[in-house]
């Protein structure tokens, strides 16, 4: 039996990465074996194309096949293995962020992420993602301070509600897949909502 393959989304500032660690110290004390990952990211290899994603100019194709082409060696070296060997794999972010950022922020043909996806993933999507959705000018608060931005942490709003919509678009086409999180509440209530789509699933 293969392990779950859980992935966490929303746009940047909606404060997902630090329910990613509480997740994880959850299901290990409960004796699951955890691994967290990073998109995009996540080997050797996709963590410099990561560097060159994050900061060098490009055009939508070329950052759209960068990201896959890290997504490839990341499944391929990182994600596939721990599933096969029953591990429990927590993803920040995955292919709803391509959709999401490419697609909908960059206004790039979903019609062609899709026949990336298909390419590159084959059927492999994940059994549960978390989309943490919240306003774009609260995340751009949040943003402001935290650390320096990189490209698109540098975006305007108008950016994020683009990507914001792609996102919903994402749910909407898979919404056993994709559970919308309300992420703009105190970190506990968005805790608890976290442990609520647990529960139900009997997770
Ligand atoms: P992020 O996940 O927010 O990491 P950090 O918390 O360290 O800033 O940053 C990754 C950025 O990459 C984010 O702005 C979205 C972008 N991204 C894409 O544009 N497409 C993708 O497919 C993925 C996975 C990420």
């Amino acid at each position: 039996m293969g392990g779950r393959f859980i992935t966490f989304e929303g746009i940047d500032g909606a404060g997902k990465s630090t329910h990613i660690e509480a997740l994880a110290q959850h299901l290990r004390q409960r004796g699951e074996r955890v691994v967290c990952t990073r998109e995009p990211g996540g080997t050797p290899l996709a963590e410099r194309l990561r560097e060159l994603v994050l900061h060098a100019p490009m055009d939508p194709l070329t950052e759209a096949l960068l990201v896959f082409a890290a997504r490839r060696d990341h499944l391929q070296h990182q994600i596939e293995p721990a599933l096969a060997r029953g591990d429990t794999v927590l993803c920040d972010r995955f292919t709803d962020a391509t959709f999401a950022y490419q697609g909908g922020g960059r206004g790039f043909d979903l019609a062609v992420l899709a026949q990336l996806e298909r390419w590159v993933q084959g059927e492999r999507q994940p059994d549960l993602s978390l989309w943490f959705d919240i306003d774009p000018d609260i995340a751009a608060q949040r943003r402001a301070a935290a650390r320096p931005a990189d490209r698109f942490e540098q975006q305007d709003s108008a950016f994020f509600a683009r990507v914001r919509a792609g996102y919903a678009l994402r749910q909407q086409a898979a919404p056993r897949r994709v559970v919308r999180i309300d992420a703009s509440g105190e970190r506990d209530e968005v805790w608890r909502r976290i442990l609520d789509v647990m529960d139900a699933r009997a997770w």
